[in-house]
């Protein structure tokens, strides 16, 4: 039985009625925490196990929830296993070298962390610890508008630029303000998410809330569906700003929204949250510097895609011209490899890397990469790529291609 196992169970014991008032259990299990370090993981799914006991469920509820019944969060995961890889004899794979190139900064590896909301509801450290991550590995970290830290203190703790993640807001005065703030920061790129622009109803998340006793209204309130509301006030990104009236998304734009965007920046601007070949064409005409292929980690729109089955359709439509990321899912390094045979540039993680955070801070964030990027120089060996640009498409095969467009 693994350390996570053995931790899984104690909990579970200690959680039983039957056995309630056995001190010695809960013991245990603090001892079992208190032993277990980020190093025990083998896969990150051991940190997921490591990270949920010590995580408020209704804090919990936020990391995991999906939208409606979670069928594109588990689409995300399972349509990997719809590409197989194929394995290449006699190449020499003695060094294999992980390092790429974004927008002319160079990555240690082409795995990278999204953006997150309020990492401090997982973590005291929250994206700071993730920038120091960041910063010991090499790694680029899109920091979210809705961070619960600055983009400045942010910075300062990877020691070099992070990239900003906007939301669109309702008000392009505010919007001028966050892009105005990034960029004198430092940031390169802002990614503007578009992928929600009405709504969602996260049903798990709402469900684990009623677990929690805990008065939370001092971070968010409830929408008119329940849902959770943001306070915005209380966000680092939004000091100084009035927030009377304010919403993260507005449901009224339209493509020429990316041009304003161009219009009113210095930094490439990145659209997160395309599915489509169509889409992919728009982007590029109206000015996007880059696309991250994302369904916001299946919280969006409900009976979507695998966000990987989404990705060819993307890279055609982008046809070269810019470069085309792809986020949700990612769990293995093979996960980071099928993303990089279909024409990805960079492959992000979101919950895998909160995991690592919530269970071990900084070091849990350093290691989700480290798997990650051990088991992606296996498939590399395997499929005879000793760097990422000469990992084919040829290694790669899609086992339902009429589900395709
Ligand atoms: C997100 N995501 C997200 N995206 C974004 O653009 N801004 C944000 O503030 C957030 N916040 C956020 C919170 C939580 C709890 C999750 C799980 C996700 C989406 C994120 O950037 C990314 O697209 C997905 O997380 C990728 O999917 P996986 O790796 O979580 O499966």
């Amino acid at each position: 039985m693994s350390l996570y196992e053995r931790r899984a169970l104690l909990k579970f014991l200690a959680a039983s009625p039957a056995l309630a008032g056995l001190v010695t259990l809960s013991d245990a299990l603090a001892d079992e925490r208190a032993r277990a370090s980020a190093a025990d993981a083998l896969d990150i799914f051991d940190l997921e196990t490591a990270a949920q006991p010590l995580v408020p469920p209704a804090h919990w509820g936020y990391l995991q929830s999906g939208v409606d019944g979670d069928t594109t969060l588990r689409a995300n995961e399972a349509a990997f296993s719809r590409y197989q890889l194929r394995a290449r004899r006699f190449v020499d794979v003695s060094h294999i070298d992980l390092s790429t190139n974004l927008f002319g900064a160079s990555l240690a590896s082409p795995v990278i962390y999204c953006p997150i909301g309020s990492l401090r509801a997982l973590h005291p450290e929250g994206e700071v610890a993730v920038a120091r991550a960041a910063k010991a590995k090499g790694a680029l970290q899109i920091l979210s508008t809705q961070a619960s830290f600055s983009v400045e203190e942010v910075t300062a703790a990877r020691g070099a630029p992070v990239w900003f993640q906007l939301y669109t807001t309702n008000q392009f005065e505010v919007t001028k303000k966050l892009l105005k703030r990034a960029q004198s920061a430092g940031c390169p790129v802002v990614a503007v998410t578009v992928d929600l622009p009405a709504g969602r109803n996260t049903v798990t998340a709402t469900r684990l809330r009623r677990k929690d006793a805990r008065n939370c209204s001092g971070c968010h309130t409830v929408d008119e569906n329940g849902n959770p509301r943001p306070n915005l006030a209380t966000k680092p990104m939004f000091a100084g700003i009035d927030t009377q009236g304010l919403g993260l998304t507005s449901a009224s734009l339209t493509w020429d929204f990316v041009r304003r965007l161009k219009d009113s920046t210095t930094m490439k601007v990145v659209i997160k949250g395309i599915e489509t070949g169509e889409d992919a064409v728009l982007a590029v005409k109206h000015g996007a510097d880059g696309l991250i292929v994302s369904n916001h980690g299946g919280r969006a729109l409900e009976s979507g895609r695998g966000t990987i089955e989404s990705l060819p359709e993307v890279v055609q439509g982008a046809a070269g011209r810019v470069p085309v990321l792809v986020d949700g899912g990612v769990r293995r390094g093979t996960d980071v490899y099928k993303a990089l045979a279909l024409g990805a540039s960079a492959v992000g993680i979101g919950r895998p890397y909160v995991w690592g955070l919530a269970a071990f801070g900084q070091a849990g964030a350093e290691r989700v990469l480290d798997i990650l990027n051990l088991e992606l120089r296996f498939a590399m060996a395997g499929c005879g790529a000793p760097t990422i640009r000469e990992i084919s498409s040829g290694t790669i095969i899609d086992s339902a291609p009429t589900r395709g467009r």
